[in-house]
């Protein structure tokens, strides 16, 4: 009987389990159903390199879990899947196949003969792009696509596909919603936990090839020897999926960890600290990536401390990286503490007169709009305005202004909208964000994209499932700046979720609207800069009492009884002129503008009679409304979607989209009190007056927010 009890307990322990708790993100590979064929048999790989070995892992881990087989990795069987670089493996190079347009990190899939022998080749000129065709045979099947006859060429668009952890060294994340850092860094070198390698799983199975470990509020501490071996830790564990690692570093970093009185960068002694720093640094850490760099903006030390420029600051760092290969991400997230001027407009002007004067070794990294990743922006006017300068996008994945990691918001979409902005460079229509990111418009070799992760230790990763999305999104994108964002959320709700058709149609739906819906509740018309002070958590419009007038909310909204909207025209800031003149004319004109951004960019009257017929104070409470009602759509919408999910994630969305439901309802009666208080004007009939006093929604603090 004992027995009996012990076979079924183990039994029992070596079913699968069906919970699921999303640590495996879009990489689950659950058997398939009946009906799709994967007539994979075997694995053929004979490299011995650590991508190659983890390039023919990966490939045995899916091809068993979706196939519900083992497949083994050895025997030529027809059908096998033979994958390497035509210098290791002899089969590939008996193959012969065309590799011009797979380049350093591109592959080509496809189904061929082999003496006589039906076979899928994954092929590359490097290693690294055998591991990323890997990844795209999975999906192929984890998203069910035939698999009789493939011919496939990718190659990434984009040189440098980079997360940006801004991970401080105590284990807090800034602006993270999804637990504390996963760097252990108290136990580096030495305990290197199997995330680590899961991390790097995942970002590779989207193409990212590389990692900035710390905050752009950088501390000194990460270039110290102790720190330069845990980074070094993290480099190998990354290097076999073709990773590297980067480190912000603190411009000060010469007097706090070199003990020196400046960090002039025209200093001989500081720019020796920094050659001896990376020369240790690559001593370590031969692949190391660079620096990524924040100067001079919100308080970070910077080479203006020293009355020298930006590029003064990259060029020295540049320097002390090039024999080695390194590279400088020199933000441009700057807004001066002197400046009276509209924010919009400064790091344009700090950075345009500096076009040409990088060394070649820099790219300035750019935020998509010139203010901070509101819900929406336009694109920063620096695209397209550098042709000298190679232009690096920085995306938000982390949603830090909509609504945290409990707020569904596909950022695939805002993605895309930026890369598709037309910047109408050298008068050119067609010369949009993605072409200037990807060096095609000014003939750029070295290009980058960046995205601030929402990576932490939740055991889903990214704080929600559906944030989860955005990562995918946004290495996706990295490599392909043109893709589809409808597309790609295709491919992840079936990696995800499920590939039944009735799940993916209304879920990608909802997930290409969630975006806009979040952008109603929280700054509809182009209105931005509205969240709380500090944790940016929840509605603020009525914040007037920070120490810098552009910290201000009111500052971004300008309403008064009359009316409401940033006037950026000739009249009034005149940030318009720092587009081209045809981009420019695409918001010159609020009769004919996308009024999606009218109040970005003009003050009108609250009697102004928009697109829609009504008033402008009629429609900004409309679209506040349409706002909170469409939150309810989208959670009605997962309801109905119970039967395709498995209970704990289901319930987990759930709850999100119930707490989202409330706190669009909350933005939007606390947003309407606090404006029709300015505007003095009713409210359009049938909309019913917030639930709350002004004051009450004055009143709630929320000391212990996350991520501040
Ligand atoms: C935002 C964010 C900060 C961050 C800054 C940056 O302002 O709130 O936490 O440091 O962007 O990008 O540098």
């Amino acid at each position: 009987m004992l027995r009996w009890i012990v076979a079924v307990c183990a039994l029992m322990l070596a079913l699968p389990v069906q919970a699921e708790d999303g640590y495996d993100l879009w990489q689950r590979y659950r058997p398939v159903e009946a009906g799709y064929a994967i007539p994979a048999t075997s694995i053929v790989s004979e490299g011995t390199t650590p991508p190659l070995i983890a390039a023919a892992q990966e490939l045995e881990r899916g091809l068993s879990g979706l196939s519900g087989k083992v497949i083994e990795v050895g025997t030529l069987r027809d059908n096998a899947v033979i994958i390497g670089t035509p210098s290791s493996s002899a089969a590939i190079a008996l193959l012969n196949p065309d590799l011009t347009k797979a380049g350093e990190e591109g592959f080509i899939i496809r189904t061929t003969r082999l003496n006589d022998r039906p076979v899928t080749i994954i092929a590359a000129n490097r290693d690294i792009g055998v591991l990323y065709g890997v990844f795209e045979y999975l999906k192929l099947i984890q998203t069910r696509q035939p698999l009789t006859s493939l011919n496939i060429t990718d190659a990434p668009k984009v040189k440098l596909r980079v997360l940006n952890h801004w991970d401080n060294l105590d284990g807090s994340v800034e602006r993270g919603y999804a637990g504390t850092t996963i760097w252990d860094w108290w136990k580096l070198p030495d305990v290197r936990h199997p995330r680590y390698t899961d991390y790097a799983r995942a970002n590779a199975s989207v193409g990212i090839n590389g990692t900035v470990l710390n905050n752009v509020n950088s501390n000194a501490v990460s270039l110290s020897p102790a720190y330069i071996a845990k980074t070094a830790a993290l480099a190998d564990t990354f290097r076999p999926y073709g990773i590297k690692v980067y480190l912000s570093a603190r411009f000060s970093a010469p007097i706090e960890e070199g003990g020196l009185k400046t960090a002039d960068p025209l200093d001989p002694q500081v720019r020796a600290w920094w050659k001896a720093k990376a020369d240790e640094i690559y001593a370590a850490i031969p692949d190391f990536g660079g620096f990524l760099v924040k100067a001079n903006s919100e308080g970070q030390p910077g080479p203006q401390d020293y009355k020298r420029s930006h590029a003064d600051g990259a060029n020295m760092l540049a320097e002390a990286l090039k024999p080695h290969g390194g590279i400088v991400m020199w933000r441009a997230f700057v807004y001066s503490h002197e400046k009276p001027d509209d924010r919009h407009k400064q790091a344009y002007d700090e950075f345009k007169a500096l076009d040409g004067q990088f060394a070649d070794n820099v790219l300035v990294q750019v935020k998509n709009g010139a203010i901070d990743f509101q819900p929406r922006e336009p694109f920063h006017p620096m695209f397209g305005a550098m042709p000298k300068t190679p232009l690096m996008m920085e995306f938000q994945i982390t949603k830090e202004y909509l609504g945290f990691s409990t707020h569904l918001a596909y950022l695939g979409q805002y993605y895309e909208e930026a890369l598709k902005a037309d910047t109408f460079a050298g008068g050119k229509a067609g010369n949009t964000v993605a072409k200037v990111v990807e060096g095609a418009v000014d003939n750029h070799t070295l290009t980058g994209i960046a995205g601030v992760a929402n990576i932490g230790m939740d055991r889903n990763w990214s704080g929600s499932d559906f944030d989860q999305a955005n990562w995918y999104a946004f290495g996706r994108l990295a490599w392909n700046p043109q893709a589809s964002s409808r597309a790609i959320a295709d491919d992840w709700a079936r990696m995800t979720f499920s590939n039944d058709p009735a799940f993916v149609a209304p879920v990608v739906d909802m997930m290409m609207t969630s975006r806009e819906t979040v952008a109603d509740y929280m700054t509809p018309l182009g209105l931005h800069h509205l969240m709380d002070t500090g944790h940016h958590y929840g509605p603020g419009p009525w914040v007037d009492n920070l120490e810098r007038a552009d910290w201000n909310p009111v500052y971004y909204h300008k309403a008064d009884i009359n009316g409401i909207g940033f006037d950026r025209m000739k009249t009034g800031s005149n940030a318009i002129a720092q587009y081209t003149p045809k981009a420019a004319k695409l918001w010159a004109e609020p009769k004919t503008m996308d009024e999606r951004y009218l109040l970005w960019f003009h003050h009108v009257p609250w009697d102004y009679k928009v697109k829609s017929g009504r008033t402008l104070w009629d429609e900004v409470v409309v679209t506040y409304s349409k706002g909170a009602s469409d939150v309810t759509t989208m959670r009605n919408r997962w309801a109905s979607l119970k039967p395709y999910v498995d209970a704990d994630r289901f319930e987990a969305v759930a709850t999100n989209l119930m707490i989202q439901e409330r706190e669009a309802r909350w933005w939007r009666d606390a947003s309407v009190a606090y404006f029709q208080s300015i505007s003095k004007r009713p409210l359009p009939a049938g909309y019913s007056a917030p639930e709350k006093t002004l004051e009450y929604y004055r009143s709630l603090k929320f000391p212990y927010a996350p991520g501040n």
